[in-house]
């Protein structure tokens, strides 16, 4: 089968902070319906590369293409508008704000922005439904559990109408089988809704169970990029951040 077409490539990327060098000349492409495990040690520049793409950061060098176009340094919400959302590491839910009130606001803020009410409305309620959250819509967001508020940070992004979406360590504090949960409903966002995702995770067992193809960061640069099976053996890997070999 011929290879889809790339949807973002990003080229020499380099991003400093006074003299730290977070990101140097990082390159990537990812392809339409393709899920990117982006993994890396602690301060490895994941993040980085998310605010960089998102237009939270202006990189000193290179170029970002989104769909061909050039995106590079573009403002977030003109990002958010092209079709590319993000969850933070850290969310930042309105607390005192219903769940359903938290998701209707990011897809009024979307790519499908509406100052209708209405359609922000049922726009926000079927993805609280695809994620499992809709009997919890009328609940003050702070009264969530860890999990939910997972799920309530994913209905907002994907209320916004992306084609891709970037998770920051969305799986990171759950147990095993809430973690499975939330990675076959990632995995499905692509097999059924035709997203494109990168997901930064450091929780190998989610990461390379669900990965089409696995990119790995290293001090700001890229130390190997390959299918999971190839990564999970990767004496550089190993070296650098795995430890030891890992079952895929
Ligand atoms: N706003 C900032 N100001 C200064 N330094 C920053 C800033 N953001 C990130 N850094 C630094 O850039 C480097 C990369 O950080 P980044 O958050 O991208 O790492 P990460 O791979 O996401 O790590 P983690 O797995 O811990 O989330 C780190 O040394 C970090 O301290
Ligand atoms: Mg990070």
């Amino acid at each position: 089968m011929a290879k889809l077409p790339s949807i973002l490539k990003i080229k020499g990327i380099t991003k400093k902070f006074g003299g730290l060098v977070a990101l140097n000349k990082v390159s990537l492409e990812v392809r339409r319906h393709e899920l990117l495990g982006l993994i890396g040690p602690n301060g490895s520049g994941k993040t980085t590369l998310f605010n960089v793409i998102t237009g939270y950061y202006k990189p000193e060098e290179g170029r970002i293409y989104y769909k061909e176009q050039d995106i590079t340094g573009l403002r977030p919400h003109k990002i958010v508008k092209m079709g590319v959302a993000r969850t933070f590491q850290i969310p930042k839910p309105f607390g005192r704000l219903t769940v359903l009130e938290n998701v209707m606001s990011a897809a009024m803020y979307g790519r499908e922005a509406t100052a209708s009410k209405g359609k922000a409305k049922s726009l926000a309620m079927e993805w609280l439904k695809y994620v499992g959250l809709d009997k919890k819509a009328d609940i003050e967001a702070k009264t969530l559990n860890i999990v939910e508020r997972k799920l309530m940070e994913l209905a907002r992004a994907l209320s916004t109408g992306p084609d891709l979406l970037l998770l920051d360590e969305l799986v990171a504090g759950l147990n095993t089988s809430e973690m499975m949960n939330v990675v076959e409903l990632v995995r499905r966002l692509v097999d059924e809704k035709g997203l494109t995702i990168i997901m930064v995770e450091h929780v190998m067992k989610a990461v390379m169970s669900i990965s089409d193809r696995v990119f790995v960061l290293h001090r700001g640069e890229k130390l190997a990029e390959g299918k999971p099976e190839e990564i999970a053996k990767d004496p550089k890997v190993i070296e650098a951040y795995l430890g030891e070999p890992i079952k895929v």
